[in-house]
């Protein structure tokens, strides 16, 4: 398996900064298991959510990996997340969660909540498995990408509930993604 700690930790896109928007997009929008000084709703885009990238150390094995979600360029797309507000060290920890093919990835993001107060926009920074990773999958259809993740479970817990999770913090956001309610539609009849 590669292991993207180190390369993570040469990635130092907001050296000197500190405080950093960090946006989730797949479990860290319902699973924040970390100290953060704000969240709040926001977008970014030219992504596309995908549940493409294999997960053989959370919510799959070596043996049965399962699949979450990454991004695909897509031009004019959006994909809807949750940012957060955090200080730096914040991320070595999550650059070890995330070892299994995810690189930090610096993007533009535009908030959802905006106010007379708030900024609309900022840089931030994403977790991202490209197609070049080890880890990655690919795409499948609905029915297979359905039946693999309700045959996966992994030290994380079982795949099924990543997608359960996520759906339903999507639909809590008002946010819109295709890709994933036809899946967990898929997943419902599995
Ligand atoms: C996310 O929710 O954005 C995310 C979580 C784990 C790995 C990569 C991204």
């Amino acid at each position: 398996m590669l292991d993207t700690t180190a390369l993570n930790q040469q990635r130092n896109f907001f050296d000197g900064h500190a405080e950093i928007w960090l946006f989730g997009y797949g479990s860290l929008i319902w699973k924040a298991d970390f100290a953060y000084l704000e969240r709040r709703p926001a977008f970014i885009t030219g992504w596309e959510r995908r549940f493409w990238q294999g997960s053989h150390d959370h919510r799959g094995t070596l043996e049965a990996p399962g699949r979450v979600a990454t991004l695909i360029p897509a031009e004019g797309a959006v994909c809807h997340g949750m940012a957060y507000r955090i200080t730096p060290e914040v991320l070595a920890p999550l650059d070890v969660r995330e070892k299994n093919g995810y690189l930090r990835e610096k993007v533009p993001l535009t908030f959802t909540d905006v106010s007379s107060e708030t900024p609309e926009q900022s840089e931030g920074l994403i977790y991202l498995a490209s197609e070049d990773n080890p880890a990655f999958l690919g795409e499948a259809t609905l029915d297979e990408i359905a039946l693999q993740i309700a045959n996966a479970h992994g030290p994380s817990g079982p795949n099924r509930e990543y997608l359960v999770n996520l759906a339903a913090a999507l639909r809590e956001l008002g946010a819109e993604d295709a890709h994933i309610f036809a899946l967990e539609y898929q997943l419902s009849r599995v």
